[in-house]
């Protein structure tokens, strides 16, 4: 059903005038884990909201009917049994599908294409609202340019313009035209904002960030977010230039409320408006209640600092009530905009219907598909074909099950999961024998030798990315180096897949090994995909969405850094490092096909770019292999001169091509003043006048060149 605007402020303001200043804290507060002594806590009009995330609610153990029932019978205290009836909005981390388990957010970026983004969303959202989860605490939105940092597995990587394009995706998945449909859900932009910067890469850490990267960078995704609608946005843990997310006035109401206009409700982070005490800024609950809720944090997740402390506040004068009526007012909006209030419940029957349906299997393995990168491959080994009489496939990864999952996989069962071994198995030509060994090295390197070529599986098991799951050496798991460098050692061609929720420095594996995939962690179905890809039944077309360092020490390693005044060089004073080459080992947006492209005629429309218009940068493409392929083009711009220093390139624009063998196709980009914002010295944002370099390219180090001056601004 959709709501009129002034019809939903009415009835949100009816039932808001009805509740109690406790019950309105209770609105405002969000609870962990439902038992049995929840039921007379949420009659007593505590809990709006409650998250299914203890080992009760883990999912594995329970059927969708099960789950969805156990939703009900607790929605049932809520609406039918306590004083307001207001339900309880019902929340979980379904951040890569739900029971059908799709690439870890970074694989999906790695797919670059908005549109597997929402389609993967979408059935997310239908499997997790038929359990009555109606708010989903996802897309993750931090930008991050550390692979040590864990979560970058559960984010769109390095560049704000790619992670804006699949913000907006993601939140039209989710939610779709109206949240309150059966099948959608209310997402959840997170953790607004910076919280990828953390120092270190240590989780929690401390961001030190420019109003420049601010403005740049890190805000564009949850503002493409905002802009697409999303209902709520959830505010970090961190501390960002000394002052914490969850007590950050001007980012929570000034530029989220004030400058982008965004009506939803705020929720902390797990626990964080008590830990502005532990951050220092607070000396007990009640400061640190009355600092999260006037900056602009409405809903407080876990910790009770609001429950133990605001009624006294207002009560004795400290804080006006219109602190808490505003919060309030704001959840109720998402309540009525979910739904609840018309279908609290939801059909068990309904959660059997559409959970694991063959459709979304088949969704998964496309995107899982599309998510894998091809960064090496010599003298064309790949795809396989029944060239190699007998394939050995190598690795404990080879055989895992729900570690092809990733992190924050609360849903996926890994019964449900064909293993990359036994799909390599299945999907081996006639003729092709397929001989699998996934556990004792000292076994997996005798079979190398027996074999005609070698698909070795390595990676990181899921606990080794994701929350509190940093590392402060990005290499493979101790051991597997070895491995490689054992298997390597026979005249056999050997496939490395590496399974990871990370960029890992892989400079030596690389040189050992003649093909190179990256997997990521795929979901559910991406043991099918990797022995598609590996037999040619799909060609590959992912692209980094994020660069690729050599070694650890090159941390950070992004490409839309500054120039230097003494840029980057092998030789002479310059901004390198005398041990390692310059640049990442594969730079961002890179990737092979099983074909080959060429990019040429590069036009750009016209010279000058007017403040008011708008110019078409344009180039061909040509598919020059033999088989068919898909090319990710991509657009960057570098402003040459400016007040501040402006990136060496930044991306505008990306287009995806499928090409026949032979066959040609102009991609047309058009860019407008608005494409070229940018932070000035003061950090307010402004375009200004001058030349630019544009390109039309295969990845953010090559392609071709050309310029445009942008006047009347
Ligand atoms: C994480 C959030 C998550 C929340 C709820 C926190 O620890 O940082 O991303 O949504 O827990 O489980």
């Amino acid at each position: 059903m959709s709501h009129d605007a002034s019809q939903i402020e009415a009835r949100v303001d009816a039932i808001l005038a009805g509740l109690t200043l406790e019950e309105k804290l209770g609105q405002m507060s969000q609870y962990p884990r439902l038992a049995e002594d929840d039921r007379e806590r949420i009659r007593r009009g505590e809990v709006g909201s409650s998250i299914f995330a203890s080992s009760q609610w883990a999912g594995k153990d329970m059927p969708s009917a099960a789950k969805a029932e156990f939703a009900n019978a607790f929605q049932r205290e809520a609406v039918e049994r306590s004083r307001a009836g207001i339900p309880v909005l019902f929340a979980r981390d379904v951040i890569h599908g739900h029971r059908t388990v799709f690439p870890i957010p970074l694989g999906q970026a790695a797919t670059w294409s908005p549109e597997r983004v929402e389609q993967g969303a979408a059935v997310a959202a239908r499997e997790a609202a038929a359990e009555g989860i109606k708010w989903v605490f996802t897309p993750m939105l931090d930008i991050a340019r550390d692979p040590r940092w864990g979560r970058i597995a559960e984010g769109f990587g390095e560049d704000p313009w790619l992670a804006a394009a699949l913000a907006a995706a993601a939140v039209r998945g989710y939610q779709g035209d109206d949240p309150a449909a059966p099948d959608r859900v209310l997402a959840c932009a997170k953790h607004y904002v910076g919280y990828g910067f953390a120092e270190g890469g240590r989780d929690y850490d401390r961001t030190q960030i420019s109003a420049q990267d601010l403005e740049d960078i890190c805000l564009p995704p949850f503002h493409a977010a905002v802009r697409a609608g999303v209902a709520t946005i959830m505010s970090g843990f961190h501390n960002l230039n000394g002052t914490p997310l969850s007590s950050h006035a001007h980012l929570l109401t000034e530029v989220l409320r004030h400058r982008w206009g965004f009506r939803g409700p705020v929720v902390s982070d797990w626990n964080a408006v008590a830990e502005l005490m532990a951050h220092g800024v607070a000396a007990n609950k009640a400061e640190a209640a009355q600092l999260a809720l006037r900056a602009g944090v409405d809903m407080e997740m876990v910790s009770d600092c609001y429950r133990a402390s605001l009624a006294e506040a207002v009560r004795a004068g400290r804080l006006p009530e219109s602190y808490v009526n505003q919060a309030t007012r704001r959840i109720l909006r998402a309540k009525v905009q979910a739904g609840l209030f018309e279908t609290p419940y939801t059909d068990p029957a309904r959660a059997t219907q559409v959970t694991l349906t063959p459709a979304h299997r088949a969704l998964a393995r496309q995107v899982a598909g599309e998510s894998l990168v091809l960064l090496k491959n010599s003298d064309g080994l790949l795809p396989l074909g029944d060239r190699f009489k007998h394939v050995v496939v190598l690795g404990e990864l080879a055989g895992a099950r729900d570690a092809l999952f990733g992190t924050w996989t609360l849903d996926g069962q890994g019964a449900d999961v064909t293993p990359i071994a036994d799909a390599i198995r299945a999907a081996a030509p006639a003729g092709v024998r397929v001989t699998a060994v996934t556990a004792y090295p000292d076994k997996m390197v005798a079979y190398a030798h027996q074999a005609d070529a070698v698909v070795l599986v390595v990676g990181e098991e899921p606990t080794r990315s994701g929350e509190a799951s940093s590392i402060a050496e990005i290499v493979l798991p101790p051991g597997q180096r070895e491995l490689i460098e054992a298997v390597a050692l026979n005249d056999v061609p050997v496939i490395l897949v590496v399974v990871a929720g990370r960029p890992l420095a892989l400079a030596r594996e690389t040189r050992l090994v003649q093909a190179l995939v990256y997997a990521w962690h795929p979901g559910v179905e991406g043991g099918h995909a990797v022995a598609d890809l590996l037999f040619g039944r799909i060609e590959p077309q992912g692209r980094l969405p994020v660069s690729f360092p050599r070694v650890i020490g090159q941390v950070p390693v992004y490409y839309n850094h500054p120039p230097s005044g003494r840029p980057a060089r092998a030789r002479g004073y310059s901004s390198a490092y005398m041990d390692v080459a310059v640049g990442p080992l594969f730079p961002f947006g890179y990737g092979l096909a099983y074909t080959t492209f060429a990019y040429d005629e590069l036009t750009v429309s016209g010279p000058v770019l007017r403040g008011d218009g708008a110019i078409e940068v344009a180039a061909r493409i040509t598919n020059t292999g033999t088989r068919p392929g898909v090319e990710t083009a991509q657009l960057y711009v570098r402003d040459r001169v400016a007040s501040v220093s402006r990136p060496v390139r930044e991306l505008k624009g990306f287009q995806k091509v499928a090409l026949q063998p032979g066959a040609s196709e102009r991609v047309v980009f058009r860019l407008t003043a608005d494409d070229l914002v940018f932070a000035g010295a003061d950090g307010a944002l402004c375009r200004e006048a001058g030349a630019y370099d544009v390109w039309i390219a295969p990845d953010s180090a090559s392609g071709l060149k050309g310029e445009f001056t942008l006047e009347g601004v």
